[in-house]
């Protein structure tokens, strides 16, 4: 008897579920999950010969694991900001996905990116299946590259679109803006659906694979920032990039979380401009540019983006409540990591914030990924509640542990020059991170606890209490 090939997907994370119901108990979503067709897509098999007959196996070449193997073919776009984050360019028959908010500026990188690979000679198809050839057209105006090779196509429809690329003069890149809009004869659910976005991005991973032409997907994510559509996609392509920033700045970042051809840990800096993306050679000097030395409760944190040294500013406010539960707010951090420095200070450093709402915000709308933080938003937090002003020339790293020891980071040398290199005299660094203070011109106070910290910001002599550790 043939069995039923239905299945219920959530629409939300892509889950997939044995019966209808109201929530997804995957992601929690209410009425996300949808009724579909599942002889097609991943895991579905050819269509129809399946069913008929078993085909006998056809044995496949097995290779040792050493051999030659030539570097990943890539196509650099000159955008050396954007090529530092997929690890020198896009990568000839291999498949990318960019995600990130609407609005964000994905078309207009990718529009950029077009036009500088155009002008390097190679042949780009933009194919938009959200915009009119003439918004498209409106935004190359924009962007100065009406006068390069880029073809535009506007259309939504994967047998349309293969055939299109796959005429006589193949591609070099495809550019697909959006996945979500994809939709294939062969999947029955509506465009948009899980099914026909795996579908669509299959369809267009396999062109990748056979024509050597790379493959830009972009797609579009979710309200807690996932890419909307199946996770399965993720899985499919090569690469993964997310396009993020705040909407009131105008900084983006462009970060790699998946890269089977390079480091996933790198970002790229833009800035918005009236004119296109701008790239930002040196972010720490976008971060720190307003900022407003002499005021208490802020601290120099000295992070690391990949290999990148970057150093943005941690604002902390302290103020007394008028509540019963004090609030505590966070913009650019770890909630959590936060509550666990509140506990920290209060447990072994005798600072008292029980009643104090507390306010933490990282400058510039950037988002702060690093345990490292830990000890510049601790010295921020005490800075604001003494209403002392930290030293405007002192940068701060160090992970806390919730015993309230300052734990080492790593590449502490590298943040150390970048904030040498930018005019910081001084820094605050976890103890055993020593060796890299070596012939160093800023006066580096290496800390063992956070104890220390705080009587240094309080005014306390912390130099006996220091011999006796
Ligand atoms: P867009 O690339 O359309 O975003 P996405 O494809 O991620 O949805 O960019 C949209 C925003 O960028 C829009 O609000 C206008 C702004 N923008 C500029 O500020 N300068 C420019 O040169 C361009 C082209 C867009
Ligand atoms: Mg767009």
């Amino acid at each position: 008897m043939a069995r039923s090939r239905t299945q219920f997907v959530c629409q939300n994370c892509g889950s997939v579920h044995a019966r209808w119901s109201g929530k997804c108990e995957s992601c929690g979503e209410w009425n996300t999950i949808v009724e579909e067709d599942q002889s097609v897509g991943i895991g579905a098999g050819p269509p129809s010969a399946m069913a008929r007959s078993v085909r006998k196996g056809r044995a496949v070449n097995l290779f040792a694991l050493s051999g030659d193997n030539e570097e990943a073919p890539r196509i650099a776009t000159g955008l050396l900001e954007l090529d530092r984050a997929t690890g020198g360019g896009f990568v000839r028959g291999s498949a990318l996905l960019i995600g990130g908010d609407p609005g964000i500026g994905k078309s207009t990188m990718l529009m950029q990116a077009a036009a500088a690979l155009a002008r390097r000679g190679h042949r780009v198809i933009y194919v938009s299946g959200e915009e009119a050839v003439a918004q498209v057209r409106l935004r190359a105006q924009r962007l100065g590259a009406t006068d390069t090779s880029v073809l535009l196509a506007a259309e939504t429809n994967v047998e349309n679109i293969l055939a299109t690329v796959s005429g006589k003069d193949r591609p070099d890149l495809v550019i697909i803006d959006s996945i979500q809009t994809l939709w294939s004869d062969s999947a029955e659910p509506a465009p948009g659906t899980v099914t026909q976005v795996r579908v669509g991005a299959q369809a267009m991973i396999r062109f990748a694979k056979q024509t050597g032409a790379a493959v830009v997907l972009v797609g579009h994510v979710t309200k807690d920032g996932q890419i909307a559509g199946p996770r399965v996609v993720e899985h499919m392509v090569d690469a993964v990039l997310y396009f993020e920033g705040d909407r009131g700045h105008h900084y983006r970042i462009l970060r790699t979380v998946k890269n089977r051809f390079g480091p996933t840990d790198e970002i790229g800096v833009f800035e918005m401009s009236d004119r296109g993306l701008r790239e930002v050679e040196n972010p720490s000097e976008l971060f720190l540019g307003e900022r407003n030395a002499r005021s208490a409760g802020a601290a120099v944190f000295a992070g690391m983006e990949g290999t990148r040294p970057i150093l943005v500013e941690v604002q902390a406010l302290v103020a007394p409540s008028p509540l019963g539960t004090p609030r505590r707010a966070v913009v650019g951090w770890d909630n959590a990591r936060l509550s666990m420095i509140l506990a920290v200070l209060e447990a072994h450093c005798g600072v008292r914030l029980s009643n104090h709402d507390v306010y933490l915000n990282v400058a510039g709308g950037y988002r702060i990924n690093e345990p490292a933080a830990d000890l510049a938003v601790a010295s921020a937090l005490v800075s604001s509640l003494a209403g002392l002003a930290l030293p405007n020339d002192c940068v701060y790293f160090g992970e806390v542990s919730l015993s309230g020891s300052v734990r080492q980071v790593s590449h502490a040398a590298q943040r150390l020059k970048e904030a040498e290199k930018l005019g910081f005299a001084s820094a605050v660094i976890p103890a055993g991170s020593s060796d890299v203070t070596a012939g160093r011109e800023a006066s580096v106070s290496a800390v063992e606890n956070l104890a220390d910290v705080v009587a240094a910001i309080a005014g306390t002599d912390i130099s006996d209490k220091r011999m006796d550790d």
